[in-house]
C-alpha cells in the first residue's frame, strides 16, 4: 500500500560518491528538502541523520571506488488506495550502485542525441519519482542507439530525459534558466561554477533548436554521466562532429573538483 508504488507519490535523489566522498551533498539534500516541501511531505530526517545513514550505506560498499547513491522518500503506506491522503509516515528507500565514469578518451569520441517534444508536466523542477515520460524518452534513445533525448517545449530547448543541456557559441556557455521546465541539476550548478573558475561566461537564458544545431558545442550533464559532449543531433553533426575545447576545459576542472570534493 505504499503510495510510492501505487502512485509514484514521492521524490528522489541520486548523488555520486568518489572514493567515499559525496560530491555536492549539501546541494542534493537542499533539493530533496525543496521537493518534499513542494509535495507536502515532512522530511523524515534532519540533515545530520541523513548524512549519517548515507555514510553508513557508503561504508558497506567500500569495494566500489565510485558509488551512485539513490534515495527515495515516498509519502508512505495508507490503508486504502485513494488519491487523497492524510498524514502518513514517509517511507525511505536507499541503494548504492557501483558506477564507472567515462574516460576522457571515450568522451572525445563524441555522442549522439535526438530531439523530441517535451510532453512532461510543468513542475519538472520537482525530482518526482513518477518518471513515465522520462523513461519513455530513455527507451527511445536506447532504440535509436543514442546517448540522450533532447527535449523541446514550445520551440525552446529545455533539458534531456535525465540530464541538463548546455551549448557553447562564440566562447559563451548557454543553458536553460532554472524554473518549472527543468530539473535544477546539481551537476549543472557545478558546471556553472567550473565555468566561472575558468573565466568563461555563462548565460542562463532560453534558446531554440536552430541555436542548438548551429552551436559550436553541445554537452549534457548529470550526477552519474558527469559532462558528456554531444557531437551529432538528429543525424546532423554539431561543429563537424568535433568535441569542443571549452568542454575539455570544463571537463578537466570537474575532474579536479571530484578529487578535492566539496
Ligand atoms: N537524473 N534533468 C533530469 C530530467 C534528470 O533526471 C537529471 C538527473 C538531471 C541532472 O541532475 P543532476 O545533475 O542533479 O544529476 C537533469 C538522475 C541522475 C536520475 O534520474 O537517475
Amino acid at each position: 500500500m505504499d503510495r510510492g508504488f501505487l502512485f509514484g507519490d514521492g521524490v528522489y535523489e541520486v548523488f555520486p560518491v568518489y572514493n567515499g566522498l559525496i560530491l555536492g551533498l549539501e546541494s542534493h539534500l537542499k533539493r530533496l528538502q525543496d521537493g518534499l516541501d513542494a509535495i507536502d511531505i515532512v522530511n523524515p530526517y534532519n540533515k545530520k541523520k541523513w548524512i549519517s545513514i548515507i555514510n553508513d550505506l557508503i561504508s558497506y560498499h567500500q569495494e566500489s571506488s565510485n558509488q551512485a547513491i539513490y534515495l527515495q522518500v515516498s509519502r508512505g503506506c495508507d490503508d486504502d488506495r485513494k488519491h487523497t491522503h492524510g498524514k502518513l509516515k514517509p517511507t525511505v528507500y536507499m541503494q548504492s550502485t557501483p558506477f564507472q565514469s567515462s574516460t576522457k578518451g571515450d568522451l572525445l569520441k563524441g555522442s549522439a542525441a535526438i530531439t523530441r517534444d517535451d510532453i512532461r508536466w510543468s513542475q519538472c523542477n520537482i525530482k518526482a519519482t513518477s518518471l513515465l515520460a522520462n523513461i519513455m524518452y530513455a527507451q527511445e534513445a536506447k532504440k535509436h542507439d543514442v546517448e540522450e533525448v533532447i527535449l523541446i517545449r514550445d520551440g525552446i530547448v529545455t533539458e534531456c530525459s535525465s540530464s541538463n543541456l548546455f551549448l557553447v557559441t562564440n566562447n559563451c556557455i548557454f543553458t536553460h534558466p532554472k524554473g518549472p521546465y527543468i530539473l535544477p541539476g546539481i551537476t549543472r550548478e557545478v558546471v556553472i561554477n567550473c565555468a566561472k573558475y575558468c573565466d568563461i561566461e555563462v548565460k542562463e537564458v532560453t534558446f531554440n533548436k536552430d541555436s542548438l544545431m548551429d552551436a559550436d558545442e553541445v554537452w549534457i550533464s548529470s550526477s552519474t554521466r558527469e559532462i558528456v559532449p554531444i557531437t551529432c543531433i538528429d543525424d546532423k553533426p554539431i561543429n563537424n562532429g568535433k568535441v569542443g575545447e571549452i568542454w575539455s576545459l570544463i571537463y578537466d576542472r570537474y575532474q579536479a573538483i571530484k578529487s578535492i570534493n566539496v
